[in-house]
């Protein structure tokens, strides 16, 4: 399988690729992630990502693409995969083609997750995170314990830097400005289905196996 999820920040993309990872045994393969983890660990790509970043701003193309090849290239890749935050430009798109074709990989599904921009900036603000294990909290819906240490694994619980208003607002004018006009180009491909992302988290999952089911029945 390989997929794509695709919508604007906080939407669900990155919860919903966790449960489809386990169901599928195939990576989620987040750019986001991948690039905060290169922040983390003082790398060179992390050291010029990791002020864009708080900005909300996207990180340049040729860096992503070059951190996508290496990544594709690894064995947890052989089956599948499902791209989280990626690709979010037209040439990121372009590239991954490029790529794909190289590999004699498919084309991909493409599911997009839609959200109202208010409804986003509340579950983004109140959203916590493990820094060591990366376990998801939310103010919301799934509280922290007020020690603020992870239940999973004892690290502390903390937001991230661009979850605050500003830089959200950021990261949506962004999206629509840089990422949104992607869904013509996935829409004129003939394989992009949208789901209701306001539904609740495993409702949104059980839209998302049924499209997957269907799919599937499609090609067999
Ligand atoms: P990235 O990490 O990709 O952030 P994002 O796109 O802003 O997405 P999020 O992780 O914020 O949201 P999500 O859709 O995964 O939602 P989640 O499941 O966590 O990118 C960060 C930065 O890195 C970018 O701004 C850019 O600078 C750089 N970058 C990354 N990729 C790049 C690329 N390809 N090119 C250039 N730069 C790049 O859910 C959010 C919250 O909502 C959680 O707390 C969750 O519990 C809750 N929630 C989820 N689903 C539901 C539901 N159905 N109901 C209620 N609450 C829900």
């Amino acid at each position: 399988m390989y997929l794509i999820l695709f919508g604007a920040p906080g939407v669900g993309k990155g919860t919903q690729a966790k449960l489809i990872s386990k169901k599928h045994k195939i990576p989620q393969i987040s750019t986001g992630d991948m690039l905060r983890a290169a922040v983390k660990n003082k790398t060179e790509l992390g050291k010029k990502a990791g002020e864009i970043m708080s900005r909300g701003e996207l990180v340049p193309d040729d860096l992503i693409l070059e951190m996508i090849k290496e990544r594709f290239g690894m064995d947890d890749c052989k089956n599948g995969f499902i791209l989280d935050g990626f690709p979010r430009t037209l040439a990121q798109a372009e590239g991954l083609d490029k790529l794909m074709q190289h590999l004699k990989l498919p084309e991909f599904n493409c599911i997009e997750i839609s959200v109202p921009d208010q409804d986003i900036i509340s579950r983004l603000v109140s959203r916590r995170l493990c820094s060591n294990c990366g376990t998801d909290y939310n103010l919301i819906t799934n509280p922290p314990p007020e020690d603020l240490k992870c239940i999973i694994c004892g690290g502390e619980i903390i937001q991230r830097k661009d979850d605050n208003e500003e830089t959200i607002t950021n990261r949506l004018k962004v999206y629509t400005d840089q990422t949104a006009p992607l869904k013509n180009y996935y829409q004129s491909k003939g394989n992009f289905i949208t789901v209701d992302g306001r539904k609740k988290i495993d409702e949104v999952q059980e839209d998302i196996n049924n499209l997957l089911k269907e799919h599937s029945k499609q090609i067999n």
